[in-house]
């Protein structure tokens, strides 16, 4: 066993998911390591395709790259998708010339940032070159400034989250993964602390209360709209066809954009309320006239608070058998 792959691990680990559910898997041996995703943590009703699952393997991934580079290994990633197999296996192997990417020291910095922003403009040469930062084959992003398309986009996502939160069966999954102060949020390692959704820590029972009364697709389509309005831009990534390998694509071009964006003191939280809704993604797709596949929208722009972090469940629960290649 190479001797830094728990603190390889703990770096992928590290990596946004949906709901912070962390739906993921590691085994290690010598000098391979597998992903595999977790079923057990997936969200039936906010990602019945589980594209989202997929997407956060990719976040871990990236993570899992530029972690193994800083200690001294290049990778070969080798996606397993056909038939029932269900994995990424990664081949670590030592450098003579470690090649450290600076975007390793963002992983523990980066988190979602759910404030309101300073609309500022991003300077165009800085949209590009976290662009480039995040090309990636077979999947693209879209960076939506114009007034008129940002107006239609937050239509759309306002019709979203009225669709979602009228479903009892969404909102009864979100309950699950709020997390309404920091013991319940420690205890479990896992979830959405309510601090970081910007609202109050408070007993569970309480939160739940609340969550049930007052959080309506009204309430919540207002917000998604409020929070466009205070942001710079949006950003919208896109895949050309609904692969499982082009869903973990997506997710590592995504995480090096969201690793970059934190050097550069922007912050991002996510929209992604009409990419999960099957018949907005298609309007979606319509109104930019796209071939590709609209699979996570983001908001970014210099926030105006901090908020808290997300806890991760500790390498010893992530870590399953021994891998066998
Ligand atoms: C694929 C994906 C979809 C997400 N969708 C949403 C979303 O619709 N709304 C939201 O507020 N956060 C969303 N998030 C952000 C997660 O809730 C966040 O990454 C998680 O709580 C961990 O927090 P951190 O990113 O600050 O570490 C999403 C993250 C991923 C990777």
């Amino acid at each position: 066993m190479i001797p830094h792959f728990k603190q390889i691990i703990e770096y992928a680990a590290m990596a946004p998911s949906g709901h912070n559910a962390q739906p993921w898997k590691f085994s290690a041996e010598g000098h391979f390591i597998k992903i595999e995703p977790d079923f057990n943590r997936s969200l039936p009703v906010a990602d019945a395709d589980h594209h989202e699952l997929y997407i956060s393997l990719g976040c871990a991934l990236e993570n899992l790259i530029l972690a193994a580079a800083h200690f001294g290994y290049s990778a070969n990633v080798h996606y397993d998708f056909n038939g029932n197999a269900n994995s990424i296996l990664i081949h670590l192997f030592e450098t003579e010339t470690p090649s450290e990417d600076a975007l390793f020291e963002a992983i523990p910095k980066r988190h979602v940032n759910r404030a309101h922003y300073n609309p500022a403009p991003i300077p165009t040469d800085m949209m590009e070159e976290l662009k480039t930062v995040a090309k990636e084959e077979d999947v693209d992003l879209i960076w939506i400034t114009d007034a008129g398309l940002l107006e239609e986009i937050t239509a759309l996502t306002k019709e979203a989250c009225r669709l979602q939160f009228a479903n009892e069966a969404y909102k009864k999954e979100l309950l699950q993964w709020i997390r309404f102060n920091e013991k319940t949020a420690r205890s479990t390692n896992d979830g959405m602390l309510s601090e970081s959704l910007d609202t109050l820590a408070v007993p569970t029972a309480v939160g739940a209360f609340f969550f049930e009364k007052f959080v309506t697709p009204r309430s919540e389509s207002n917000k998604a709209e409020a929070l466009i309005e205070n942001s710079s831009a949006l950003v919208l990534f896109t895949a050309r066809e609904n692969t499982r390998e082009n869903w973990v694509k997506l997710g590592r071009s995504f995480e090096r954009f969201a690793l970059a964006a934190t050097l550069k003191n922007l912050s991002h939280s996510h929209l992604n309320m009409p990419c999960e809704t099957a018949s907005i993604r298609e309007k979606m797709k319509d109104l930019l006239r796209l071939q590709d596949e609209p699979l996570l929208l983001i908001r970014i722009g210099y926030a105006l608070e901090q908020m808290p972090g997300s806890y991760r469940r500790p390498y010893e629960e992530i870590i399953s058998g021994k891998l066998e290649i």
